[in-house]
């Protein structure tokens, strides 16, 4: 089997990498590098370029024999995506519909896609299953669900089989230590408050306590990184055993405080950790977790680390054996 891995040396594609490296499946990585590190891809052939890129698309498909195509790469932080929704809808929804053009001109039929709980936008009810209505609050988000849209089109038309899988937070990393998150800048909250911990970050700061939760904190969903990589490789076996499109929500089921994060992050490195607390955000709903109860039933998925203090505990041996 043979598979190209687009977006493979970010944090989520490079633990997929390094998971094919573990199951012996070869592996093309492709990544412009604009979000990801060279290093950080510890398996099969890496070729730098950018999927916006027809001809190197073409080359590629034309050397290679792909089963199956993963794509992780896009941009990722909502924020910006609300200041400069263009460069989102760019590279998250016209570079992609290259890319898919690029498969369905050269027969490759199969297709992995990473996509988000932001598709869902203000949560009707928790947890969230795939039955949920998605209406994104953010380009971020839309550009997401715009995709799914285009994959039921190409499904329908010419016959593309896709995996959407809607991840809610990634979190946590590889437990050998080689690879890690590194997001630059870094928003999310696992990584931020080890950053604080380890002293490379001043405070980390707290967007309200006042919601209607436990502890007045947002309640959130993460899910370890190389639970992802396991729901991506058992969805390609689904696609390749001849399985049909389906979209799939991958959390670990259990939400959990910010606050909560914190006293883990604590206890896991034995740091003091500095607050700042800090008005609600614009756009941050009290609780999204999922319900992954269709992943589990329909592709076997049983997440491996779905514990707060072993997901921390991953991410803190990466941040001290990396930037220590
Ligand atoms: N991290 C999360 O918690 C999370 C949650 C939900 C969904 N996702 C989705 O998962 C995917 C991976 O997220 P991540 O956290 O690993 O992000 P990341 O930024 O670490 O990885 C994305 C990779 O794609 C590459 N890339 C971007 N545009 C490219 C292009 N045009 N051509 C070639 N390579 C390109 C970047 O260089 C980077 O290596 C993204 O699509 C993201 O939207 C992530």
């Amino acid at each position: 089997m043979k598979i190209l891995v687009v977006g493979g040396a970010g944090y989520i594609g490079s633990h997929m990498v390094k998971r094919f490296g573990q199951l012996g499946v070869d592996v093309v990585t492709l990544d412009n590098l604009v979000g990801g590190y060279r290093d950080a891809v510890t398996h099969g052939e890496f070729v730098h370029g950018d999927i916006a890129d027809r001809t190197l698309l073409d080359r590629l498909f034309s050397e290679h024999r792909f089963d199956v195509v993963m794509h992780f790469a896009s941009y990722i932080e909502v924020g910006e995506s609300v200041r400069d929704p263009a460069k989102y809808y760019q590279n998250n929804v016209a570079n992609t519909l290259t890319l898919l053009e690029a498969m369905k001109d050269h027969g490759v039929l199969k297709f992995i896609f990473s996509s988000t709980a932001a598709t869902f936008g203000e949560p009707q009810y928790v947890p969230i299953d795939e039955a949920h209505p998605q209406s994104p609050i953010n380009p971020y988000g839309q550009s997401k669900l715009m995709i799914e849209k285009i994959l039921a089109d190409f499904d329908q038309a010419y016959g593309m089989k896709s995996v959407c899988l809607r991840y809610f937070n990634a979190a946590g990393a590889d437990p050998d230590g080689q690879i890690g998150e590194r997001h630059n800048p870094e928003t999310h909250l696992v990584p931020l408050i080890l950053q604080a911990a380890s002293g490379r970050r001043e405070a980390i700061s707290v967007f309200g306590r006042d919601y209607d939760t436990d502890d007045g904190t947002c309640v959130r969903d993460y899910i370890h990184v190389m639970d992802l990589a396991e729901a991506h490789w058992l969805g390609v076996q689904r696609l390749v055993d001849g399985g049909g499109s389906a979209s799939f929500n991958l959390g670990n089921g259990q939400g959990f405080s910010v606050q909560a994060v914190i006293d883990a992050a604590k206890r896991v490195t034995g740091r003091e950790i500095k607050l700042i607390d800090a008005p609600r955000r614009d756009g941050d709903p009290a609780r999204l977790v999922a319900d992954s109860t269709a992943a589990r039933q329909q592709l076997g998925w049983q997440p491996q680390y779905a514990d707060l203090d072993t997901i921390i505990k991953h991410a803190w041996d990466w941040e001290r054996k990396h930037f220590n």
